[in-house]
């Protein structure tokens, strides 16, 4: 397995695509420079820090939404912009990029080819607390995404923070199959487990007067955030975020969803320890750890659509891939052919069999 980047896109320039590591590809735990001095870094899980003077930690507030408010002289930022270089191993060019990117969120305009050099600069962020935001990057291998506070997915920026999952861009798909479902525009959707609430909101976007998305999450911390990026996208009238296990906070709408979403924790537990440290270290054990062979949960989900969805009501789930994909559909279409239809595998934009979606009949 190849060590795979954690990288986010800037919002100055409204950057193109970057790879974000797939869910299903992130077991390796290989240093990001196996020999430069930097690597001693990268051998150990970092411990967590908690410094009450900084507004790191404490604020979940993406960096770009901030007030600008922090003036800081250019000699400064040049000095930390050099500091902050000498950190990055010479194998790691990413963070390079990483770096610019960080120094985009956090400042309040691109600098003009009129502004002279010793003009003082308006941070985001007090120039401390982007240092110590660099280090915990670099050498606690803290995902960039948890660093400036947003992901950026479909034509979205997703306002992430730890204990949230950091929304995937093969999920992105999940939205695209909402849409070529009949009528869906019109429909109740339940998004089982949102995290950020990203397919929730994307999905929501997407409904007409009547839409809804039941948006459930047992994470507390998932809750708020999701609030938060429904509240960004002003989709309060058609996302109604529901704290609790799976179906347990759908009673009231039994037999009425037009459709059930879910990307549920699908990695087998077995698995966690060997996962790339930006995701192990980092991503909540609850978003990722799918229990024995992974599957946990999927059946979970499986054994209750039934109940949930209306005659003719459709479901997609994300799987960890080929295997389970498969396994599931052979599941349903004949333990449960009676209650579905057309149940199949869809691919992901790698060719991989990554959805499992069908039709109560
Ligand atoms: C793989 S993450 C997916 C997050 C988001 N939907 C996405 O695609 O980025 C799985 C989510 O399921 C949630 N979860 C785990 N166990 C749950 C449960 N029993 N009931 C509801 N949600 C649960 C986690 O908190 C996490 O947010």
């Amino acid at each position: 397995m190849t060590v795979l980047s954690l990288s986010s896109r800037p919002l100055a320039s409204l950057r193109p695509s970057r790879p974000s590591p797939p869910l299903h590809r992130l077991l390796c735990s290989k240093p990001l420079a196996s020999s430069s001095s930097a690597s001693a870094f990268f051998l150990t899980p970092p411990t967590p820090r908690s410094d009450p003077t900084s507004t790191t930690d404490s604020d979940p507030t993406p960096l770009f939404l901030r007030p600008a408010t922090y003036p800081v002289p250019a000699a400064a930022l040049a000095a930390f912009r050099r500091r902050a270089s000498a950190l990055v191993p010479p194998s790691a060019p990413h963070l390079h990029r990483h770096l610019r990117w960080l120094l985009a969120d956090a400042s309040s305009s691109s600098p003009s080819p009129s502004s002279s050099d010793d003009e003082p600069a308006l941070l985001r962020a007090p120039l401390g607390d982007l240092e110590a935001m660099w280090e915990r990057h670099v050498r606690d291998r803290r995902p960039f995404q948890y660093v400036v506070g947003n992901e950026h997915w479909r034509d979205m920026v997703v306002a992430v923070r730890e204990g949230v999952l950091i929304p995937r861009p093969e999920t992105e798909g999940v939205v695209d199959m909402v849409r070529g479902v009949e009528g869906f525009e019109d429909g109740w959707w339940a998004d089982l487990g949102t995290g950020s609430g990203a397919i929730a909101v994307a999905v929501a976007r997407e409904l007409g007067p009547e839409g809804k998305v039941l948006a459930v999450d047992v994470s507390e911390v998932a809750v708020q955030v999701a609030r938060l990026n429904v509240q960004r996208y002003g989709v309060q009238d058609k996302v109604e975020i529901r704290h609790g296990s799976w179906f347990e906070p759908l009673e009231d709408v039994k037999g009425k969803l037009m459709g059930v979403i879910s990307n549920p924790p699908y990695i087998p537990t077995d698995d966690l320890p060997g996962l790339q440290p930006e995701v192990g270290w980092h991503e909540p054990k609850l978003a990722l750890d799918g229990g024995k062979d992974g599957l946990e949960h999927l059946l979970h989900l499986c054994e209750g659509l039934s109940s949930v969805l209306k005659p003719g009501g459709f479901f997609v789930f994300e799987t960890n891939g080929n295997k389970q994909s498969e396994f599931l559909v052979d599941l349903i279409s004949t333990k449960w052919s009676s209650s579905f239809h057309n149940v199949e595998a869809a691919l992901d934009f790698a060719d991989i069999k990554r959805f499992v979606t069908g039709y109560r009949r």
